[in-house]
């Protein structure tokens, strides 16, 4: 008979399976943000200010080519979108000075299509990697007690959940 997996909370060590470690560090993922240093969160807004820059980019193309007599009320919606992601940009360029930071001027990746429905897909992952960014980024201004940022974190996550819908919408999804 196999020996049951051994939890010691007194020792070093804690033995379980394979399997039951990939769920322990599964579950452990959200309730344990990393700990984090102010410069490192200085960092990681530098990058997602690099993506603001990269969405209005890839929102002003979009909002020109995208075709389709289907895709007309989105192709005016990609165009408030991009104007959006500007005022991110603003946003998370003031907060990275509070912060004592120099804001970057980088651009992340871009991404076009000469397909309408294409672009929405590339539009979507874009919103859905930006919601998952600025949740974990809110939980780390948590930590560090940065209470004016994760205010302003939240105002921008707030709307990129309606870009998302906004997409999913057109997409019929
Ligand atoms: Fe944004
Ligand atoms: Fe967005």
């Amino acid at each position: 008979m196999a020996k049951p997996a051994a939890k010691k909370t007194t020792g070093k060590t804690i033995r379980v399976s394979a399997p039951k470690r990939a769920q322990a560090a599964e579950a452990a993922e959200p309730s344990a943000p990393r700990k984090l240093t102010r410069a490192q969160l200085i960092d990681e807004l530098n990058r997602d200010l690099a993506k603001e820059y990269s969405a209005l980019i890839q929102y002003v193309q979009h909002a020109s080519v995208i075709t389709g007599p289907q895709y007309d009320a989105i192709s005016a919606e990609l165009t408030v979108h991009s104007n959006e992601e500007h005022q991110h940009a603003i946003a998370l360029s003031d907060q990275i000075d509070f912060l004592g930071g120099v804001p970057a001027v980088d651009v992340a990746d871009i991404h076009i299509s000469p397909n309408s429905k294409v672009m929405l897909e590339q539009d979507l992952e874009g919103e859905l990697d930006a919601i998952a960014r600025y949740r974990e980024r809110i939980g780390q201004a948590e930590m560090l007690q940065e209470y004016g940022l994760r205010r302003a974190l939240e105002d921008i996550l707030i709307i990129e959940e309606e870009h998302a819908r906004d997409l999913q919408n057109a997409l019929d999804l």
